[in-house]
C-alpha cells in the first residue's frame, strides 16, 4: 500500500520538477520528422522605464510555447527556433553548419512592453529586440549540445540566464542524438564565471583558454594473453601539496599498465613518469566498484622533489553488475583523499569477466542521464519527507505521553 502511493507521488513531483526546470521544444520539417530540438531554461531581467522609475521585469521562459515562425530551413535559408510565448514576446535562434559542425548563430530576444502583465506601468509600449550571437559554440553535427552549467547574457536592458540547455539543429532523420557535446562550462573543471556581454554585435565573448584536458587512454590488464580488465579513460590529478599549492597533473595516455584479475578483486596499475595509481575494484553483491586508489605522486614544490602518497580503501565510484560495463562520457571528481582527486574524463571500463577482449553492454553512469537524475532529486525529497513524517510522530507521541502523566 506504502509503496503504491509512493510510486504516484513520485510520477506527480517528476512532473512539478520538470515543468519547474527546462522547457522543451522540437520543429518538425515536412514528413513530420524533427529537425530541431531544444530543452532549456531562460530567466529573464529586463529593464524598463515604468512609472517614473526604472522598473526590473524578471520572468522565466513559460512552459506554454508555441513554435509558431520555426522553420527547418531549406536551400536559401538557415533553420530557425522561434519560441514564441505571452503577448508578442519570443526567442529565436537560427542555425549554421559548416565543416561538420553546426552553430547557433543569431540569438533574438523580442519583447513586448505593452504586456501590462510582465512590464507593469511600462511608459512606452512597444516591441524591442535585442540580438546576441553567444549562446553555443560550434559542436559536430548529430550531437546534441548541452550545457547545464549556468550562463548569464547581457545585451542592453536585458540579462537572459540560461541555464540545463541541449539544443541540435540540422537533425538527421527526426532521431535526436545520444551524444552530447557539451560547453566548456561543463566540461573545464573549474566553475565558470558567468560570462556577461554587453554589446548586440557580433562579437564572440572572450573565454578563458579551456584547461587542458588529458587525452583517454586505453589500458589493458591481461591474464596470460587474454584480457581481463579493459578501462579507457581521461586521468587528471589534483592534488594538494603540503604548502597548501594545487598541481594539476595529466596521466600520460601512454602510461604502462599492468595489475592482475581475480574473481572478486582486480588491480589497475597505472605508471607513469610521476605518478603510479593503483585502482582496487571489488565485487559485492554481483556489482562491482572502485573500492580503493592508492597514489605515489611525485612533486616539485619550492624547487626540491617530494613525492605524496595517498590511498583510500573506501570509496565507491563506478559502479555497475558483473558481466558489464561502466561507462561515463561525463567529467567525474573522483575525491580520494583531502589532498587527492582525480577527475575523469570518457570513463569505459570493466574489471570483470571480460569476453573476448571486448566491453560487454555498458551500464551508463547517472551523470549522463538527467532521467537517473530526477528520481535522484525525487529520493532525496521522499527521504526528507519521510523524516519529517517520523519527527511529527515522534512529537505527536510525546503529547499523548504527556497527556497520560498528567492524568
Ligand atoms: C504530423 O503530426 C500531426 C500531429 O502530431 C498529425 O496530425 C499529422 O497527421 C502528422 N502528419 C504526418 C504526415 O504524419
Ligand atoms: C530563475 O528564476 C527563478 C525564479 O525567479 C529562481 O528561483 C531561480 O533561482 C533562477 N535561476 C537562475 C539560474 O538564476
Ligand atoms: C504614477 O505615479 C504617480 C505618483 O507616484 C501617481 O500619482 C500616478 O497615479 C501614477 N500613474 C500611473 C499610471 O500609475
Ligand atoms: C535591475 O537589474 C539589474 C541587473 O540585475 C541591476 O543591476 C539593476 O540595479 C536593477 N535595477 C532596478 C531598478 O531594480
Ligand atoms: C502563426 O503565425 C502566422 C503569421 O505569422 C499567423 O497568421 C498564425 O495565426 C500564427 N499561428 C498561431 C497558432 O499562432
Ligand atoms: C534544393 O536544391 C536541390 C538541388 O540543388 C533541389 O533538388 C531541391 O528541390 C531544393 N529544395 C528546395 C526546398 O528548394
Ligand atoms: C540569422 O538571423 C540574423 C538576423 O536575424 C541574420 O543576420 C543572419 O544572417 C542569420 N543567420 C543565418 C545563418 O542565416
Ligand atoms: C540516417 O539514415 C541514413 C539512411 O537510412 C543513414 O545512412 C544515416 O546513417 C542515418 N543517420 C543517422 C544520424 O542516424
Ligand atoms: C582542484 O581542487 C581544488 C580544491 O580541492 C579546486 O578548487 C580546483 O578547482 C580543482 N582544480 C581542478 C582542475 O580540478
Ligand atoms: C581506444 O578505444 C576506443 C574505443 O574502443 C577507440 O575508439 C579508440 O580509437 C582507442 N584509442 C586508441 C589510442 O587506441
Ligand atoms: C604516445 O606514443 C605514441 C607512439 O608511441 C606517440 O606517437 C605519442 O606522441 C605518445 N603520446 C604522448 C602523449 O606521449
Ligand atoms: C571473438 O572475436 C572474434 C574476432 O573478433 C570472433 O570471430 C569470435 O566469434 C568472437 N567470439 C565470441 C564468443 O564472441
Amino acid at each position: 500500500m506504502l509503496r503504491f502511493g509512493a510510486s504516484h507521488f513520485v510520477v506527480l513531483l517528476v512532473a512539478a520538477i520538470s515543468v519547474a526546470q527546462a522547457v522543451k521544444i522540437e520543429v518538425h520539417g515536412k514528413d513530420n520528422t524533427t529537425c530541431i530540438y531544444a530543452v532549456l531554461s531562460v530567466n529573464f531581467t529586463v529593464l524598463y522605464e515604468g512609472n517614473g522609475t526604472m522598473e526590473n521585469a524578471t520572468f522565466q521562459l513559460p512552459d506554454s510555447l508555441s513554435s509558431n515562425g520555426s522553420t527547418c530551413g531549406g536551400n536559401n535559408s538557415a533553420p530557425l527556433l522561434n519560441m514564441g510565448f505571452g503577448t508578442g514576446h519570443s526567442l529565436s535562434l537560427n542555425f549554421s553548419h559548416t565543416d561538420g559542425k553546426f552553430s547557433g548563430d543569431v540569438l533574438t530576444f523580442t519583447y513586448n512592453t505593452s504586456d501590462a502583465k510582465l512590464f507593469p506601468g511600462a511608459k512606452n509600449k512597444s516591441v524591442k529586440h535585442v540580438a546576441v550571437n553567444s549562446l553555443m559554440e560550434p559542436v559536430p553535427l548529430n550531437t546534441i549540445y548541452t550545457c547545464r552549467s549556468v550562463r548569464a547574457i547581457a545585451s542592453e536592458a536585458v540579462v537572459m540566464v540560461f541555464w540545463h540547455v541541449g539544443i541540435q539543429a540540422f537533425v538527421e532523420n527526426g532521431t535526436i542524438s545520444k551524444n552530447e557535446s557539451f560547453c566548456k562550462a561543463d566540461v573545464s573543471t573549474t566553475v565558470s564565471p558567468v560570462t556577461t556581454q554587453t554589446t548586440s554585435t557580433v562579437t564572440p565573448i572572450p573565454t578563458k583558454p579551456p584547461p587542458d584536458l588529458p587525452a583517454v587512454g586505453n589500458y589493458t590488464v591481461k591474464n596470460g594473453s587474454d584480457p581481463c580488465l579493459l578501462a579507457n579513460m581521461g586521468l587528471q590529478l589534483n592534488i594538494t601539496n603540503t604548502e597548501n599549492q594545487i598541481h594539476v597533473i595529466n596521466i600520460n595516455s601512454n602510461s604502462t599498465a599492468s595489475g592482475r584479475c581475480g574473481d572478486k578483486h582486480s588491480v589497475l596499475l597505472l605508471e607513469d613518469t610521476d605518478a603510479t595509481i593503483q585502482f582496487h575494484f571489488f565485487v559485492e553483491q554481483s556489482k562491482f566498484f572502485l573500492k580503493e586508489v592508492q597514489a605515489n605522486v611525485s612533486l616539485l614544490v619550492n624547487g626540491s622533489t617530494t613525492t605524496l602518497n595517498s590511498s583510500n580503501g573506501n570509496l565507491k565510484y563506478w559502479q555497475a553488475f558483473v558481466g558489464s560495463s561502466y561507462i561515463c562520457r561525463n567529467e567525474q571528481r573522483l575525491v580520494v583523499t583531502d589532498k587527492l582527486a582525480i577527475n575523469t574524463f570518457n570513463v569505459w571500463l570493466q574489471p570483470f569477466e571480460v569476453k573476448n577482449g571486448t566491453f560487454s553492454r555498458a551500464e551508463e553512469c547517472s551523470l549522463d542521464d538527467d532521467s537517473i537524475l530526477i528520481p535522484i532529486i525525487v529520493g532525496a525529497a521522499l527521504a526528507g519527507l519521510i523524516v519529517i513524517v517520523v519527527i511529527a510522530y515522534v512529537i505527536g507521541r510525546r503529547r499523548s505521553y504527556a497527556g497520560y502523566q498528567t492524568l
